[in-house]
């Protein structure tokens, strides 16, 4: 196996890094990409965690990859996100080993480029269906935990919906479904001490996302307001703050991250 280079060990330290000890969280996506740093980054600071995904191979080396980078413990759990059994499967095997869940993250997520007029409805609906209703499902098998230890949702979202991104209609519906659903949830679980909040990537790179719209879009970044393309830590660090007591008063909010690029709406 190649050498594990964490992309965030070096972007903690402004916060404690015993804030989450004790605190236990469940990621789907965690298996790599943004997800898999935001569970490092969380770990990092002393919670233990489960990672949730389709590929077992990629899961189990990177809960390995995780556990030794941050000494704390991580185990894999194998679910498609749009199957609620095996969701519910992944929910008892964490809380089997950890008796209990603090934090999820509803990370999951399905992209490719298709303009409306090819993208089949298959196609179409396939995305929703890992991105929106893997998030509902999510909550589902998962809320009666977090209530219990009255804990926090952060979904990942994305800034693409707000204005019309082309070749994205799939996940530009999905993620304002999710954006909807999160802020629905804040307000039904917040008299019950459950925050949910969304962090919306925007242009982060040597991601999947990016890497595939640059191709698209060449030069597309140039006009990011703070001047250069944003990294895993920013993300990382955004879950810190939103998951820890500095952000107890702040439920059903959206929160970009995306060097300013969200109020270029109208201007380019
Ligand atoms: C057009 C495509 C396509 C493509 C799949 N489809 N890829 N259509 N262009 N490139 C269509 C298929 O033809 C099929 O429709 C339908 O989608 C389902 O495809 P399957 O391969 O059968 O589905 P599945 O195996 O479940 O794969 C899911 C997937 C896949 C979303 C389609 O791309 C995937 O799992 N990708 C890995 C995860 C991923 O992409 N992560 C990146 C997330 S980044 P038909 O009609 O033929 O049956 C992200 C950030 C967004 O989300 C922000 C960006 C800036």
């Amino acid at each position: 196996m190649t050498a594990y280079i964490s992309p965030v060990a070096d972007s903690t330290t402004v916060f404690k890094s015993d804030v989450f000890k004790g605190q236990v969280l469940f990621c789907t996506g965690g298996g790599s990409g943004i997800c898999k740093a935001m569970t490092e980054a969380v770990m990092r600071h002393g919670a233990d965690a489960t990672i949730v995904g389709r590929k077992l191979d990629r899961l189990l080396a990177s809960a390995e990859e995780l556990s030794k980078a941050t000494g704390r413990r991580c185990i894999a759990a194998q679910a498609d996100v749009r199957d609620p059994k095996q969701l519910h499967e992944a929910v008892s095997k964490a809380i089997k080993e950890y008796g209990k869940i603090d934090f999820v993250i509803c990370g999951a997520a399905g992209n490719f480029l298709a303009p409306i007029s090819s993208l089949s409805e298959n196609g179409f609906r396939t995305v929703l269906e890992i991105d929106t209703i893997g998030t509902y499902n999510t909550i589902k098998a998962t809320l009666e935990h977090v209530r219990a230890s009255k804990g926090s949702y952060i979904h990942v979202s994305a800034t693409l919906h707000y204005n019309g991104t082309p070749y994205q209609v799939h996940v530009s519906a999905a993620k304002a479904a999710v954006d909807a659903t999160s802020a629905v949830l804040a307000v039904e679980e917040g008299p019950n001490g459950v925050r949910s909040n969304v962090i919306a990537p925007g242009p982060i790179g040597g991601t999947e996302g990016v890497d595939r719209l640059m191709t698209k879009n060449q030069g597309g970044w140039s006009n990011i307001p703070v001047g250069r393309l944003g990294h895993v830590k920013d993300i990382a660090n955004a879950t810190i703050f939103l998951f820890s007591d500095a952000a107890s008063f702040i439920t059903g909010q959206v929160l970009p991250v995306d060097g300013g690029s969200e109020h270029l709406r109208g201007v380019n």
